[in-house]
């Protein structure tokens, strides 16, 4: 199967796209390289376009002419997207546009879309089903939502059929790829990085109506994400494909509290040093208030995702996650 992985510079698409090299998929990466560079590629083929640079996306499109599009490419940070929403609209739901648009023209209708758990806004149903009411807290996850949408009005207009697949946490990393995002707002690098160069985390909120007063996440391994991009491609390819959205978690919760103790947990693990001796290890955290916008808690049902398509996140235990990202951000910081 031929796979156009939009995105594929990035830190789910690039190990995505290794992944399904591995497996024997023909993969092109399509990229901007505006927040990665193509380095981390290595040997797997890319082009250097934008999504809204039409006559790029449809020259790729029409020569390497994919069975599926995994379509990553968007700009994700929350609080940028609150204070720019342009960017947002432009790039995550015109750019989407634009990718339909050009796909629809060589005659490709198959995508598998990178949504988000941002789509639900502060739930109450824990843990979330897809049917939850939507209701984003940010423009990020308001694009996504109208991206999800533009998709399913598409499948009623040319038969265009896609699978969303919401990820809660997307964490942890592989040997060789991992999560190094520019100013990186995701929790665990953050910690790691802290306690690796020996500097504050700063925790935002320790008030929230939970067990430890802090924020509580689902965190779902990359290599489980990648899983189920593949599988969703290959549903795709079958007669009876429908479109559709999944979540994409564990239905576990961690709080930051939790994720915290973890990293000093591995930390000491990996020195072979006891944790009643770690004190060197132990992470200095400065609480800050609550941001505007956070959930208390995000926990996905992820059922449907593992009946329709038989996916299980193997790789999702938090240990795991939290070894594999300190290994990986241990080996960037020598
Ligand atoms: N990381 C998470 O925890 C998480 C959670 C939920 C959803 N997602 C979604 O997963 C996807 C990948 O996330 P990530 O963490 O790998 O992000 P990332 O920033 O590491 O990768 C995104 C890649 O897309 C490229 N890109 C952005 N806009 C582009 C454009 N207009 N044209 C071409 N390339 C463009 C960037 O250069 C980058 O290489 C995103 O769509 C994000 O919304 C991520």
């Amino acid at each position: 199967m031929k796979i156009l992985i939009t995105g594929g510079a990035g830190y789910i698409g690039s190990i995505t796209a290794k992944e399904l090299e591995a497996k024997g998929y023909d993969v092109l990466v399509y990229d901007h390289f505006i927040s990665h560079s193509p380095s981390k590629l290595g040997e797997t083929p890319f082009i250097k376009g934008g999504l809204l640079d039409v006559k790029t996306l449809e020259k790729t499109l029409r020569e390497f002419h994919p069975d599926v599009v995994m379509h990553f490419a968007a700009y994700i940070q929350m609080g940028e997207s609150v204070t720019n929403p342009r960017k947002y609209y432009e790039n995550n739901f015109l750019g989407t546009l634009s990718l339909v648009e050009s796909m629809i023209k060589i005659g490709c209708h198959k995508l598998v879309f990178a949504s988000t758990a941002g789509v639900y806004g502060n739930p109450v149903v824990i843990p979330i089903p897809e049917d939850h009411k939507k209701e984003p807290e940010n423009p990020y996850g308001e694009t996504k939502l109208a991206a999800e949408r533009l998709l399913g009005w598409y499948d009623k207009a040319y038969g265009f059929k896609s699978i969303s697949i919401r990820f809660f946490n997307a964490a942890g990393a592989t040997p060789e790829l991992g999560e190094d995002h520019h100013d990186e707002s995701h929790i665990i690098p953050n910690i790691i990085n802290a306690q690796l160069n020996n500097k504050e985390f700063v925790l935002f909120g320790n008030d929230y109506p939970t067990p430890d007063g802090t924020c509580v996440r689902d965190y779902i391994h990359v290599l489980d994400l990648a899983e189920a991009f593949r599988l969703a491609a290959e549903k795709l390819m079958t007669p009876e494909a429908v479109s559709t959205a999944y979540n994409a978690g564990t239905g576990h919760g961690y709080s930051n509290l939790e994720i915290v103790k973890m990293v000093e947990k591995v930390a000491s693990d990996l020195a072979q040093i006891d944790p009643e001796h770690a004190e060197g290890l132990k992470i200095k955290i400065k609480f800050e208030p609550r941001r505007p916008g956070d959930a208390n808690e995000l926990i996905a049902d992820s059922s449907r995702l593992q009946a329709e398509l038989g996916w299980t996140p193997s790789h999702s235990d938090l240990e795991s996650i939290v070894k594999s990202a300190y290994t990986y951000h241990s080996n960037l910081s020598r």
